[in-house]
């Protein structure tokens, strides 16, 4: 047999060589891609969900800062989820999904429905923890609450309307979502404590689909609507801002009362410049701290209280100072 020229033999071998060098550099990657994951997964003690009303919204923002800043401090990997318009059904997929993937923990907005209630109770049955935040739905098994007393909030926002006016006084309210079962409950202690003075009348309510420009349309629907409104109340933390939006559309002669709720930055530059009377505090940062720890002491067995309110107050003008709260408003 003829002998090969070297030339020849040497390109084969190097092909050879090359190919197994460069197939050997692509599985090793993927080898090692794998591996990187896993180990960080291992990284973290715990696998907490934190399902959201809208991921971008400012107020659940800053829930999230909050429960992440607890999770580094108790090696929690945090995860940050929900819709990107505020959404129900795609609320209660998240949910499932996450019981799915068996995480250690739920944070959840409580959701109306029993839906809900099954889910939670899944999740509890398989053993993950499940707390609500913002919303609760104390029917549920969920094993605590943290955040603010939606009923008395709403409470202490009709008696803040009672104690800043005078003479008769027609309410037209914005509320985020109808079905929401905090703005229900906000509504309904707004409704109770109005109902001490004949003087406060609660003339219809709008939604705003938690949106400013939702706000600002409800705004101007209700003031077309009812042109004898003379006080504006948002229920969800960006209404505030769109009915000063559809007041400042509409021109009245007459500036209507307007309370908000939530301390959002522009919010409180409302208050500052005047076109807002007061708001309804909420401590977002607080709810998610508190409730990743207490996530964190379930996981460790330690009992806890089922209810931790995160409390409000009312704030005005007066305890403002460039944009800063600088005391303490009247509690609720
Ligand atoms: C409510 C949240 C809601 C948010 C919308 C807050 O006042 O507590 O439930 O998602 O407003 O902007």
């Amino acid at each position: 047999m003829k002998k090969l020229p070297k030339s020849i033999l040497f390109t084969i071998v190097l092909a050879i060589f090359l190919t197994s060098f460069l197939l050997m550099l692509y599985y090793g990657k993927e080898t090692f891609y794998v591996e990187k994951q896993i180990s960080s997964q291992q990284l973290y003690d715990y696998h907490f969900a934190l399902i959201t009303e809208e991921v971008g919204n400012d107020y659940w923002r800053q829930i999230e800062n909050g429960a992440k800043e607890e999770a580094a401090k108790h090696n929690v990997y945090l995860e940050y989820i929900g819709p990107r318009k505020s959404d129900n059904e795609e609320k209660l997929q998240t949910f499932d999904r996450m019981i799915s993937s068996k995480v250690d923990g739920i944070i959840t907005q409580g959701m109306p429905g029993e839906r809900f209630k099954a889910l939670v109770h899944k999740a509890v049955e398989r053993g993950i923890e499940v707390i609500t935040v913002d919303t609760d739905v104390p029917q549920s098994e969920r094993q605590l609450y943290v955040g603010t007393d939606n009923y008395k909030a709403g409470f202490s926002a009709g008696q803040a309307v009672i104690k800043d006016t005078e003479g008769e006084i027609k309410v037209g309210a914005v509320v985020g979502m109808y079905d929401a079962l905090n703005q229900q409950e906000r509504l309904q202690g707004f409704k109770e404590a109005i109902a001490e003075t004949d003087r406060i009348e609660l003339v219809d309510v709008l939604e705003s689909n938690i949106t400013e420009i939702g706000a600002a349309e409800a705004t101007y629907s209700l003031l077309k609507q009812h042109p004898q409104i003379n006080a504006l109340i948002g229920m969800s933390a960006l209404d505030g801002l769109g009915i000063v939006q559809g007041i400042e559309e509409i021109h009245l002669g007459q500036t209507p009362y307007v309370l908000s709720f939530d301390i959002l930055p522009q919010t409180l530059e409302m208050i500052d410049q005047g076109k807002i009377a007061a708001t309804v505090t909420q401590y977002p940062t607080e709810m998610g701290k508190q409730a990743v720890s207490r996530m964190v002491d379930l996981q460790h067995g330690r009992k806890v209280e089922p209810l931790q309110y995160t409390g409000t107050e009312i704030i005005r003008a007066k305890d403002i100072n460039n944009g800063e709260i600088i005391r303490k408003g009247e509690g609720s």
